[in-house]
């Protein structure tokens, strides 16, 4: 047995243009490592409080420091902000909270020139109200081609007074909302699956099919990578808007995952391969959740996405056996299809999963209430999600990385009421605790908020506070402590660009590992079966099998080669 490699702190911060990981097989896509951005918390230039593309371009050496090969940015476009930018009012221009066009034309050269592709954030699920289409359908009135882009319907009830259907919308209440006429009267009702102010697209009109044509190709020759797609499989509801009661579809809901949205990705698919080209593929992610894995392929094969978000691994408790299975379920569901899996343990929508694993209750649910605020052993919350970044960044395919995991950074359950600007939260009257807890702004340096997010001196307070106790957690504090999670996450995805094995290819289960069944996920990759990954999730100190070579493990190994509880090692097997 050889001791673990010691973390390799401040790797060489430029890369040569082009594929991020030359030495591979494959595209580069399906063994990518992919850092998400969530522009308003991830650091703000101007010092007005709120996250910023000059921010973005000034924090790019912590990007390439960490070795991520593209990122993904949530919305930045103009937008009223009443779903953090997922309401868009102009998909060709840049928010001026944000920045300019000419800036993110410079963001998106600068990270390629670093070696960082771009992927940005579509949302053609809906927009905002402020959308000249939605304003000029609501001047329009009834029966007008304008509203036809939309989904407008006359109310129920003996006045048009009730909803016309049952539908109930994301963000609490009923997924409609009723317009008034230029004299002041109440007239139709138009659908929004999320907030009032996020109106739904009529995909059924041809305008709205040949607008996001001219969306995409106008990102694409930007310079973008590719697209992360908003709830992917909304886009289509079932044909004449049924109540859910009556609702009898192949899917779970008339609104969710109806045949004719594969038609729209094929369209979109073939507006990308025109802008793709060999070493530089362009490429779409959906945001895809679906519970149901044959379901999920489909938007996989070979003409329509290159890749969807697998919330089931997010979703599942920190459980040997219950990830196997999830595991498995995701190869088998991906394998026909020949597409790569993608691995993503939080995002923006998500409980962080230190937090997350810290609980009595590991799995992540939807029922965030009955969630929020349970008892958390931060302690162990830290030694899983540590021990999870190996295990995600040695399975087949891509991973994400959300802005802040690389630090370790907590869910923030105690932002006060009035600051909560999630519109989850408004809109089930504080029934449900929102989103902004995994949004917090990311502490950079220094020992007091804003830790570095704004300049010193800023007029403007970051848009939701930053725990005290983040200081020990900033950037510049864990670059110079080589136990960091910072540090754990650059040494990993150093190694991992060097192990070819790792990323995409085969994983076969390795008995001599450790059983699931006894509470431990052990597999080997590649071809040769040389390169191991075990997670020891038994609660109790293991053995590591002889002939092996510690190449990298997520905290402190026993003495006697033993792997404790909530750890995770890379081995070469001699
Ligand atoms: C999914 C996005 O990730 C989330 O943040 C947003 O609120 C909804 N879609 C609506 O766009």
């Amino acid at each position: 047995m050889s001791q673990p490699l010691s973390p390799v702190a401040g790797e060489s911060r430029s890369r040569p243009q082009g594929p991020a990981s030359g030495t591979r097989d494959g595209a580069w896509w399906r063994h990518a490592v992919i850092y998400q951005i969530y522009p308003r918390s991830f650091a703000d230039a101007d010092g007005d409080g709120m996250g910023d593309l000059a921010g973005i371009r000034a924090r790019l050496p912590h990007l390439v420091d960490l070795g991520v090969d593209a990122v993904w940015l949530s919305p930045w476009y103009v937008s009223p902000q009443a779903d953090a930018g997922y309401d868009v009012a102009d998909y060709c221009d840049i928010d001026p909270v944000f920045g300019t066009l000419a800036e993110a034309e410079q963001l998106i050269a600068e990270a390629r020139q670093a070696g960082i592709r771009t992927i940005v954030d579509l949302v053609p699920n809906h927009c905002s109200d402020q959308h000249p289409w939605f304003r000029a359908a609501v001047a329009a009135g009834p029966g007008s081609t304008e509203r036809d882009a939309f989904h407008f319907r006359p109310g129920r009830g003996a006045h048009g007074e009730l909803p016309p259907n049952d539908w109930p919308s994301n963000f609490g209440g009923p997924a409609w909302t009723r317009v008034t006429g230029p004299d002041g009267t109440p007239e139709e009702w138009y659908l929004h699956m999320f907030a009032p102010g996020q109106p739904d697209w009529n995909w059924e009109n041809p305008r709205v099919a040949t607008q996001f044509d001219d969306i995409l190709v106008f990102w694409l020759e930007r310079g973008v990578a590719g697209f992360r797609i908003d709830v992917a499989d909304n886009l289509v509801k079932a044909a004449g808007l049924p109540d859910l009661v009556d609702y009898s579809g192949e899917s779970p809901q008339p609104w969710a995952d109806q045949d004719g949205v594969h038609a729209i990705y094929r369209r979109w698919r073939s507006v990308l391969e025109e802008h793709s080209r060999p070493g530089d593929e362009k490429v779409f992610v959906g945001e895809l959740w679906s519970d149901r894995p044959e379901r999920f392929a489909r938007y996989l094969r070979a003409d329509e996405l290159h890749t969807g978000f697998n919330f089931d691994f997010l979703k599942v408790p920190w459980q040997a056996p219950a990830m196997r299975e999830v595991i498995d379920a995701t190869l088998e569901a991906h394998g026909p299809v020949g597409a790569p899996a993608t691995w993503v343990l939080s995002n923006h929508d998500t409980t962080r999963h230190v937090t997350r694993y810290g609980r009595a209750d590991t799995g992540y649910g939807f029922d965030r209430a009955a969630r929020h605020g349970s008892p958390v052993d931060l302690e162990a919350g830290w030694r899983r999600a540590r021990a999870g970044a190996l295990l995600t960044l040695a399975l087949p395919g891509s991973t994400y990385i959300y802005q802040g995991d690389e630090l370790g950074l907590w869910e923030v359950e105690d932002i006060p009421a009035e600051l909560l600007q999630d519109p989850a939260v408004a809109g089930t009257g504080g029934a449900d605790p929102g989103r902004d807890g995994c949004r917090v702004p990311l502490p950079w340096s220094g020992g007091t908020a804003p830790f570095g997010f704004s300049p010193d001196g800023s007029a403007n307070e970051p848009w939701l506070p930053q725990p005290a106790s983040w200081a020990a957690l900033t950037v510049a504090a864990q670059a110079a402590d080589p136990g960091s999670a910072l540090v754990l996450y650059r040494t990993a995805l150093a190694l991992r660009k060097q192990l070819p094995a790792f990323g995409d290819g085969p994983l076969d289960w390795w008995p001599e590992g450790g059983r699931a069944q006894d509470g431990v996920l052990a597999f080997t990759r590649g071809a040769d079966g040389k390169l191991a990954c075990i997670v020891n999730q038994s609660g109790q100190g293991i053995r590591l099998p002889d002939a092996t070579e510690v190449l990298l493990a997520s905290g402190p190994l026993g003495d006697g080669a033993v792997l404790p509880p909530d750890t995770a090692v890379w081995l070469r097997r001699e």
